[in-house]
């Protein structure tokens, strides 16, 4: 370290008036050559991992893609992300403490402004029934209100898996229930407001053809799917307790929607294991369009193994889906999980990301709320708050600055350092190769960031898991001190 501070002011005034004139022609270059906004990372399946991860519902709203799945608790509880590629790092955040038991199959939709999310819980002395809670506004993170028991069924029957239906003009629920014959098949009741049945549902498909009573008769999970005037119910057939769990399809051929003679069965599956790809019992899914509505896909669970079955080992996979010439979807097969796909189309990194640590689940800080060149960065508790706000703009070469939100300044390798343990800090933005980081995926949503001038990893220094623990550059090893999730 110069021992002669002239120098060393000095030495930083002749830097910043190179850094001047460079980030001028910088600006120029970067501005003239600034890429497009990228499209979201690409991913490999399972895009969330267990022990929360079966029946996904996962709707894009807003520049964010919101997932619930079945819990096994009392808890409802929502991730959110900007990319397919950040939901498996995403938090898992409560949204509804339900006050029953093993909360199955969430499903989240939207009606005149407000979420509602019908979910399945055990209550004490009772069955399992199908509950619905509201959103206070038009997040669909909550708060949530909870409106009570959605009554489909007579004698307070039990009721799983509901989902909603809009058709000619009308609301439906669609769920699964045991008929009078024993067979756990698919009905449908019609809605006078978001959380009460008009009527008790009535069926209008049971698990009679072979493919759907493998391992048991099953009809449940549905999901309506409608495109170009034509409405398909897509269901999940054969018990999920194992590997013949499958997909079938209704579709609606006019008259009362209430009534089973107005519905018909596509004689074969639509979307069902593959040996090959090592995909088993693939269901109980949801649909959802890309960012841009270009794209249809689909959230399904699944399990890697033949033996599996219901329990926590089903982790949720996405696939685009495509249309056959008869107007009809095509699922295709369920992909393996070292197939690498793109994100959805219209997928882009949100303004201001928040950049958390793998080892501390700390979020880098401008520590602080310091404004003024040199402000220390370090990590603290996640709170959403400008401080930790940071702007990933893509400069040349691969490379991106990262500014933050209060400060306005840019993450910088502090002195030009180059040995392991070099100082991070903010700085003036200069369009120098000190604040350049390459953004490197290194799977399940984390990356790390690469200094430019200094080769060198952002590092949870010394491993830290306090708030205030500190961030430096280190050699890059790959270990969970140098992963970071952007989301
Ligand atoms: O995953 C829990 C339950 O099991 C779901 O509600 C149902 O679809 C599945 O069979």
């Amino acid at each position: 370290m110069s021992s002669a501070p002239l120098a060393g002011t000095a030495r930083r005034v002749l830097i910043l008036a190179v850094a001047a004139l460079v980030a001028l022609a910088m600006s120029v270059v970067v501005t003239a050559g600034r890429a497009a906004a990228a499209p979201g990372p690409s991913f490999t399946n399972p895009v969330v991992p267990t022990p929360n991860s079966a029946d996904p519902t996962l709707v894009f709203h807003n520049g964010f893609y919101y997932y619930v799945a079945t819990t096994w608790t009392a808890d409802v509880v929502m991730r959110r992300s900007a990319t397919i590629a950040g939901l498996r790092s995403a938090p898992e955040q409560v949204v509804v403490r339900t006050g029953g038991t093993t909360m199955w199959a969430p499903h989240l939709e939207m009606v005149d402004n407000r979420w509602y999310l019908y979910y399945s819980v055990e209550q004490t002395g009772g069955p399992r029934r199908t509950h619905v809670a509201q959103s206070a506004g038009s997040d669909p993170m909550g708060p949530y209100t909870i409106r009570g028991i959605v009554n489909l069924m007579p004698n307070n029957g039990w009721a799983i898996d509901a989902s909603l239906l809009r058709l000619n003009g009308n609301l439906y629920m669609t769920f699964s229930a045991f008929a009078s014959d024993g067979l756990q098949s698919l009905f449908i009741a019609p809605m006078t407001n978001p959380w009460t049945a008009g009527a008790f549902g009535t069926r209008i498909s049971a698990p009679t053809l072979a493919w759907e009573r493998q391992d048991g008769a099953v009809n449940e999970g549905s999901f309506a799917l409608q495109r170009g005037g034509r409405t398909f119910l897509t269901y999940s057939a054969s018990h999920c307790n194992g590997p013949n769990y499958k997909l079938g399809m209704l579709e609606y051929r006019g008259g009362d929607p209430l009534a089973a003679s107005s519905w018909t069965k596509f004689p074969n599956p639509i979307f069902q294991r593959n040996d090959a790809n090592g995909v088993y019992g693939p269901g109980h899914h949801s649909f959802f369009t890309s960012p841009d509505g270009t794209e249809t896909w689909i959230a399904y669970h699944a399990n890697s193994s033949a033996s599996q079955g219901c329990g926590t080992t089903r982790t949720t996979r996405v696939q685009k889906i495509s249309w056959n010439a008869d107007g009809t979807p095509n699922l295709g097969v369920p992909v393996s999980t070292s197939t690498v796909l793109q994100g959805p189309s219209g997928e882009v990194m949100p303004a201001y990301a928040r950049i958390s640590n793998r080892h501390s689940g700390l979020c880098l800080d401008d520590y602080n709320w310091v404004t003024t060149p040199g402000a220390e960065v370090r990590q603290w508790t996640c709170n959403g708050l400008a401080p930790q706000d940071w702007q990933i703009t893509p400069a040349a070469d691969g490379y991106s600055t990262i500014t933050n939100r209060h400060s306005g300044l840019c993450l910088d390798n502090y002195n030009f350092g180059t040995a392991p343990g070099s100082e991070v800090r903010q700085w003036t933005c200069n369009g120098l190769a000190v604040q350049q980081w390459r953004i490197t995926s290194v799977g399940g949503g984390y990356s790390t960031l690469t200094n430019r001038h200094s080769g060198l990893c952002l590092d949870n220094y010394n491993f830290g898991t306090a708030p205030g623990a500190e961030v430096r550059q280190w050699t890059c090893n790959g270990n969970n001190a140098q992963q970071w999730t952007i989301s």
